[in-house]
């Protein structure tokens, strides 16, 4: 028999009437990877946030090892050796990534903190994670991966027995996620209990032993993931049968007629190189490649958010009228009738005090806006509009962004851009973090976009989004485009083969 590390029963948890927990029981075993799977604001952040007395149930029986356990803190819970890496980061910008990991209890001795012990502490659990991060680093200097691994590095520092990871692996390249699993499934050998909770499938039945379905607050099923497929997983997600493959007709898809945008060798020193590519009038160019590839630095670059230290040669034409790359800048591509979308929501996309509304109008003003009075209605239609088509939920143009969950916070940021008139549309990683059904979604809305006649640059690490969504595909490696193909002559496993390299593309396989 299975010992059972966790159990919680008859959860319940309300915020302000409404009821996001329903009686939820949920038991993890010891030494299994239990996957916790639902919809953007089904409930799993604040299902684990209620262990972890981050939230305070209304009601529930919390059992860890055997003994019934309340706590009062996210302190309490990892000093009983119950540790969660969360959603959104908690780090401090101007601190190191040594203090951040030992916040509150770094090593002293007689009242004099011993930052030297802290460092040596912190490149240990980094070095287990294979990051490397050094300790002395101030976080506001990291790239979001290496965030995400001081993260998990702190997390992981309590010396957890029961461990919850909430999408772990939303900023983290394909070699870092190979170096995370290795290490999860030590611990779970070791006998860790780890809940593991992501949007990605494929990792779901990559790494899970069993997993669990909440749809509303309430628990829908808990399986062997070995017995269950990706299809039903899905449907008892959403409630909705959604295709887990996808096959690409060769479509009725024409070579564009005009060019909203034509690159000619662009390069920027150190990030990317020799990049030619255009995006015809409703076209969607899909960029595939690893994050780390230069995709992301090719789309600030194209919307003038590198710094400006960085050097960028080359010819960037957008509809016929060649760009001025050194004196571009976001205000001025904005102007021009580029969209961008971020990766990352939090420090570009997003105002989390502020509402849905004000977040959706911010880059639709010159849509509402008449001699600068917002006309209340219009805006309002707008951001009805926008709502429904994200499928965000709850759909209350009044929330605050905040308070909304991780995936609907996304679908804010993805959701302003849909708003503007946008010529040419870059989308940056668009639906991490995102549900499958509002996935398909947002993709239906990019496609109409692109059909009423814009550009749409799309920049993927997500092959599936890739396949789904792309009218042509370009793959991107080490800062160079190395392959092009139509989605109809390949696969998800071709292209990654082509995406990780194991494959040498040729530029002949083009369909030119
Ligand atoms: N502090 C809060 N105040 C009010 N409502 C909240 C608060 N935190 C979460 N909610 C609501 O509780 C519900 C469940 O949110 P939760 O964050 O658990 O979703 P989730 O399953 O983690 O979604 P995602 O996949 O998007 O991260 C959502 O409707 C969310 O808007
Ligand atoms: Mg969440």
């Amino acid at each position: 028999m299975a010992e059972v590390a966790l159990q919680m029963t008859g959860v319940n948890k309300s915020f302000g009437g409404v009821k996001v927990l329903k009686d939820v029981d949920f038991e993890v075993y010891k030494g299994e990877v239990h996957g916790l799977v639902g919809e953007n604001g089904a409930g799993k952040s604040v299902l684990m946030k209620t262990l972890m007395g981050v939230h305070h149930p209304d009601s529930g029986r919390y059992i860890v090892g055997g003994k019934e356990v309340r706590f009062a803190s996210p302190a309490e819970a990892q000093r009983q050796h119950v540790s969660m890496v969360y959603q959104e980061f908690g780090l401090v910008q101007f601190l190191s990534v040594a203090e951040n990991i030992f916040m509150g209890r770094l090593p002293s001795r007689r009242g004099m903190i011993r930052r030297g012990k802290a460092y040596e502490e912190s490149s240990k659990l980094l070095e287990m994670l294979g990051s490397e991060v050094s300790p002395r680093a101030l976080i506001a200097d990291l790239k979001v991966a290496d965030q995400q691994e001081v993260e998990i590095a702190r997390a992981f520092s309590y010396d957890p027995v029961v461990f919850v990871m909430d999408e772990p692996t939303s900023a983290l390249s394909f070699d870092e996620i190979r170096h995370l699993f290795d290490l999860v499934r030590s611990l779970r050998d070791k006998g860790m209990a780890i809940v593991y909770i992501s949007h990605k499938l494929d990792e779901v039945f990559e790494i899970t032993d069993r997993v669990t379905v909440i749809r509303d607050g309430v628990i829908v099923s808990t399986d062997n993931t070995s017995k269950i497929d990706v299809g039903t997983l899905m449907e008892r997600m959403t409630g909705k049968k959604i295709s887990a493959e996808i096959h690409r007709e060769p479509s009725k898809y024409a070579k564009p007629s005009e060019n909203i945008l034509e690159l000619h060798n662009l390069d920027a020193k150190g990030l990317f190189s020799d990049i030619n590519l255009t995006v015809g009038k409703k076209e969607i160019v899909g960029v595939a490649g690893l994050l780390g590839a230069g995709k992301t630095e090719l789309g600030k670059a194209l919307f003038g958010a590198l710094p400006k230290t960085i050097p960028i040669t080359g010819k960037y034409i957008l509809e016929g009228k060649e760009v001025d790359i050194k004196s571009l800048t976001p205000g001025k591509a904005k102007k021009m009738g580029i969209g961008f979308v971020t990766e990352d929501r939090h420090s570009e996309g997003m105002i989390a005090e502020q509402s849905v509304s004000f977040n959706i109008t911010l880059p639709a003003l010159n849509r509402v806006t008449r001699r600068f009075v917002v006309i209340g209605r219009r805006a309002l239609e707008l951001v009805r509009g926008v709502i429904k088509t994200v499928v965000l939920r709850p759909p209350e143009p009044g929330r605050l962004v905040k308070l909304l969950s991780g995936g609907n916070q996304k679908k804010v940021v993805v959701g302003k851009w849909l708003a503007t008139q946008a010529r040419l549309l870059m989308l940056d990683e668009p639906t991490r973090g995102v549900d499958v059904g509002a996935r398909e979604e947002i993709y239906d809305v990019i496609t109409q976009l692109a059909r009423e006649g814009i550009g749409v640059l799309l920049l993927s690490s997500d092959l599936r989004e890739i396949m789904r969504a792309s009218d042509r595909i370009l793959v991107m490696r080490h800062g160079r485009i190395v392959a092009e193909l139509a989605p109809h002559e390949t696969s998800e496993e071709k292209l990654l083969a082509i995406v990780l390299g194991e494959q040498v593309a040729k530029k002949e396989e083009t369909t030119k």
